[in-house]
């Protein structure tokens, strides 16, 4: 059978990375979650101080760009794989309340997009994969032969969110969850380079009342039907 490239893009917190992985599973796809790269960046940024407490050194960040090791290390026991910066497993750090404050600042700058990019295509060269991420169709693989746009409603979102962070023992409010899904949705889609927008070609999924498994579903049959066609 013929091996596709799937693209998935869309707002934060619509379950893109919960799944495509599961989509990636089934098909016996890689997955590849692009949300983690500029993240990792982020973590890089904050624990050098170039951004964060009131202050921003952009440029020192850029410098520092070809230092920056990343890699997706499979986890047997966990089923995915997990992101390593500079060789250091930084899988949860990433996923905290303060990286996500500043990834979209971060996502923004050009350079930053160029190394990422460059990445993504290159681990996609082959086919077989599910990727996930803001300009995965528009972007990275504009020949994609199936791409996925998800959205959702900012309130059904920051729910969601807010249970999955109060799960990992964050303390966060609702109200702070859900100001950080609408600061993020407006940079991510007004941003010069690359802005999160759904590709002419992309299949809108919108979830906000629709359960994981009926998602599946959808985008299984959707996806098998593309692969049988090509
Ligand atoms: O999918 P996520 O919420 O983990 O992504 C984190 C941030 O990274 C998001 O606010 C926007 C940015 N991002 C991006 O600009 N381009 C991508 N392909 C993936 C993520």
């Amino acid at each position: 059978m013929a091996k596709i490239t799937i693209a998935i893009d869309g707002f934060s917190s619509t379950g893109k990375s919960t799944l495509a992985k599961q989509l990636a599973k089934s098909l016996g796809y890689a997955y590849i979650d692009t949300g983690a790269m500029y993240r990792a960046i982020t973590l890089f940024a904050m624990r050098n101080n170039f951004i964060g407490q009131g202050t921003e050194n952009i440029q020192a960040l850029i410098q520092l760009l070809p230092r920056i090791q990343l890699k997706f290390i499979p986890n047997a026991e966990l089923g995915f794989s997990e992101m390593f910066l500079n060789g250091e497993n930084v899988e949860k750090e990433i996923r905290t309340l303060p990286v996500s404050r500043h990834v979209s600042r971060i996502a923004e700058i050009e350079q930053v997009r160029h190394k990422l990019v460059d990445m993504q295509k290159a681990m996609g060269k082959d086919k077989g994969i599910v990727m996930d991420g803001r300009d995965i169709g528009t972007v990275v693989f504009p020949d994609a032969e199936l791409k996925i746009f998800m959205t959702a409603s900012p309130t059904a979102r920051a729910t969601r969110r807010y249970k999955e962070l109060l799960g990992k023992g964050d303390r966060v409010t609702y109200e702070e969850v859900l100001e950080n899904v609408k600061n993020r949705d407006y940079i991510d889609s007004h941003r010069e380079f690359s802005p999160l927008r759904k590709a002419d070609d992309a299949i809108e999924l919108d979830n906000s009342d629709m359960g994981l498994q009926e998602q599946f579903e959808r985008l299984e049959s959707i996806a098998l039907r593309v692969i049988d066609k090509t």
